[in-house]
């Protein structure tokens, strides 16, 4: 089955006939794929997640503004800096800043904040996962030394982006900003929800046909699982062998790409991380953020939080990447697809 060779149309229907019971061959190609390129390492990533403030308003996620019943916290940068020093002590060698769109985070802020961690630890990857910013932002958080950008496109089809977000967000902005970080350099992450609200098979081939022309360095994928105090608080969750069968296809479609076993995959099933390495993922991001903030970023709920996805527990995920048959690498982990320098 050449993935890379097939209409819209036929991947759709591919998607329609393994959304329940994703076919053995499928996940079992894509971790073939993956062994050929990565081999079976897995590759981890320290989750800072410094703020939970956000001005956007996105109907699936529990962050957005207009929720009054989660408790906003922001992290300073030395708070963050003692994270990556933990994380540094643990052996990890790279660090994701995630938050909320924060206006807090200026371009100056920021970029102290990035230049701080290379000066701490100048071997380190840096990424940063802080929405949409302007072209001049994302320049100068570059020159001040991330590496890394991760800014899931959440749908490739502009109606269904629409039904998921505020009439203030912009489906062709937020394609501008992923085409803008690819130009500066960055190795870059989109990716999706599967099971998201109003999502098709249809939808989903395009998702993966926009992933094809993009060529992203990384691609984030989980199920879409609701979150109470949202507009999409009584909507179905997203399932794990839909997740499956999405995570397989797109290593089939960017043998290169690196693909996380999400804690979102991880929270829908107990096992959800490991079928997730069975099915082609290489990355898993343990949360590095202050334990006592953890709760607060409630994307969705029952978030994982403790045990192997908590990076204290390191010791806990290697046990658990070796008994499911893989070795965890603490490197850098770069991706195999080539970057664009400018
Ligand atoms: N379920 C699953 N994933 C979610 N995200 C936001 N809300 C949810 C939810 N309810 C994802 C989005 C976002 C990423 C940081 O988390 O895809 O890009």
């Amino acid at each position: 089955m050449d993935v890379r060779a097939m209409t819209k149309n036929e991947l759709a229907e591919v998607i329609e006939r393994n959304k329940e019971h994703p076919d053995p061959a499928l996940i079992s190609g894509a971790a073939a794929v993956r062994d050929k390129y990565y081999g079976r390492r897995i590759f981890v990533r320290g989750l800072i997640e410094f703020t939970n403030y956000c001005k956007n308003n996105c109907l699936y996620c529990g962050i957005r503004c207009a929720n009054r019943r989660i408790s906003r916290y922001r992290l300073t940068r030395a708070e963050i800096l003692s994270c990556v020093q933990r994380g540094m002590e643990l052996g990890l060698n790279t660090f994701v800043l995630q938050g909320g769109e924060d206006i807090y985070y200026s371009d100056d802020v920021l970029c102290d904040i990035v230049f701080s961690i290379k000066e701490y630890s100048p071997e380190c990857a840096v990424t940063l996962s802080v929405g949409e910013r302007s072209y001049e932002s994302y320049k100068r958080l570059r020159e001040a030394g991330a590496d890394r950008y991760l800014l899931r496109h959440e749908t490739a089809d502009k109606v269904h982006y629409e039904k998921l977000h505020p009439s203030e967000m912009s489906f062709d902005n937020r394609l501008r900003c992923l085409y803008d970080l690819r130009s500066l350099g960055y190795q870059v992450g989109a990716g999706f929800m599967v099971g998201s609200p109003y999502q098709s098979s249809e939808t989903l081939a395009e998702d993966l046909l926009f992933l094809k022309e993009l060529e992203p360095h990384m691609v984030g994928i989980g199920p879409f699982i609701s979150q109470t105090d949202t507009p999409f608080g009584d909507m179905p969750n997203g399932t794990l062998e839909l997740t499956l069968t999405m995570l397989a296809l797109v290593r089939l479609m960017l043998p290169e790409t690196l693909l996380p076993a999400t804690t979102a995959l991880g929270t829908i099933d107990r096992k959800g991380r490991e079928k997730g390495f069975d099915a082609g993922a290489n990355v898993v991001m343990p949360n590095l953020s202050p334990s006592e903030r953890r709760a607060d970023y409630a994307l969705y709920d029952n978030k994982l939080c403790t045990g192997a996805e908590a990076a204290e527990s390191i010791e806990m995920l290697r046990g658990l990447i070796e008994r499911a048959g893989y070795t965890m690498d603490m490197g850098r982990g770069d991706s195999l697809v080539k970057t664009f320098d400018s």
